[in-house]
């Protein structure tokens, strides 16, 4: 395992959120979902914009990066839910409302979203930092970000879209969360703001060709293989379903070379510190 990426594993696993009260099984639902792994791909984001130019901040943005996978693992949670997407498997386990209930899930994502401030405001930065880092997560993650995708994706469930709707729907629903971690890596290092936008657009092309790859991963892949219930999008606005198999792996390679360009265009710290983490995703469709 990459160094950067078992920092991160050990860290979550020595300040897994806890409520030690008579509930039986809170706890364990509560960290479930966070044990059970993941690909950390927007935390990993994070990290490795921290390392390309202040790598001794890397311990201060920990709980930074650890609150945005607990607000990715909430959405999860919730996005599995019977009446989101209604799935059984995340993360090669049942998911929580399989093993205990609804109430347990609903419970533990809303615990997850707000822990993840939590985490950030007693973060050991300055507080402008942590000021700005909230407003970021809180947006991108929130009403214009992705709960406005989650809420179209699941709205307009048999209903076709055209197809800028259809890049709305991903942008808002995938990619926003993706180019926050990109740009809360820049705020944490301070990167000019010139730069921090550059990869919050950077974040939004490799956020919607993540989309586009997970799309066609639930066409392809078996549910053992992917570690989650796939087969599920047959209602929805996915990239397969609107493009064919065939158009999604064309529209997945036209958007990986366009990310490949502009990864050869950013400064020679940002490019060596993020190049094989994103090389590795960019070509996962291939
Ligand atoms: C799945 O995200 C949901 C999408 C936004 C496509 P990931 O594929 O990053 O899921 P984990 O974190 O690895 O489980
Ligand atoms: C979910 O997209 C995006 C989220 C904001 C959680 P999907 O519904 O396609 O994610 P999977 O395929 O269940 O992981
Ligand atoms: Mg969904
Ligand atoms: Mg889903
Ligand atoms: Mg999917």
């Amino acid at each position: 395992m990459n160094k950067l990426l078992k920092r991160f594993e050990d860290y979550l696993m020595d300040n897994l959120p806890t409520s030690q009260t008579f509930h039986p099984i809170f706890e364990d639902a509560l960290q479930m979902m966070l044990k059970a792994g993941g690909k950390r791909f927007r935390p990993m984001l994070l990290l490795s914009v921290v390392k390309s130019n202040k790598s001794l901040l890397i311990d201060n943005a920990l709980d930074v990066a650890l609150g945005i996978e607990y607000l990715h693992t909430y959405s999860l949670v919730h996005d599995d839910l019977p009446s989101m997407d209604n799935a059984d498997l995340r993360r090669g386990f049942e998911t929580i409302h399989k093993k205990y209930d609804e109430v347990t899930a609903i419970l533990v994502g809303d615990a997850l979203n707000t822990h993840a401030f939590n985490l950030i405001a007693n973060a050991s930065l300055s507080n402008d930092i942590k000021i700005a880092l909230i407003k970021t997560l809180s947006s991108d993650g929130g009403i214009n970000g992705m709960i406005i995708g989650q809420a179209i994706d699941c709205y307009f469930e048999n209903q076709k879209l055209e197809l800028n709707q259809l890049e709305y729907l991903h942008i808002h629903k995938t990619a926003k969360l993706i180019a926050a971690s990109l740009k809360m890596g820049a705020i944490i290092s301070e990167y000019d703001l010139d730069t921090q936008n550059k990869l919050y657009d950077f974040g939004i092309d490799l956020g919607l060709l993540f989309q586009i790859q997970d799309d066609i991963i639930d066409e392809t892949q078996s549910d053992e293989e992917a570690g989650k219930t796939t087969a599920n999008d047959s209602a929805k606005n996915s990239f397969v379903n609107l493009l064919g198999l065939d158009g999604a792996i064309n529209a997945a390679n036209e958007l990986a070379n366009k990310c490949i360009d502009t990864l050869n265009s950013l400064d020679e710290n940002l490019k060596n510190s993020l190049e094989e983490l994103l090389l590795k995703y960019i070509n996962r469709h291939k």
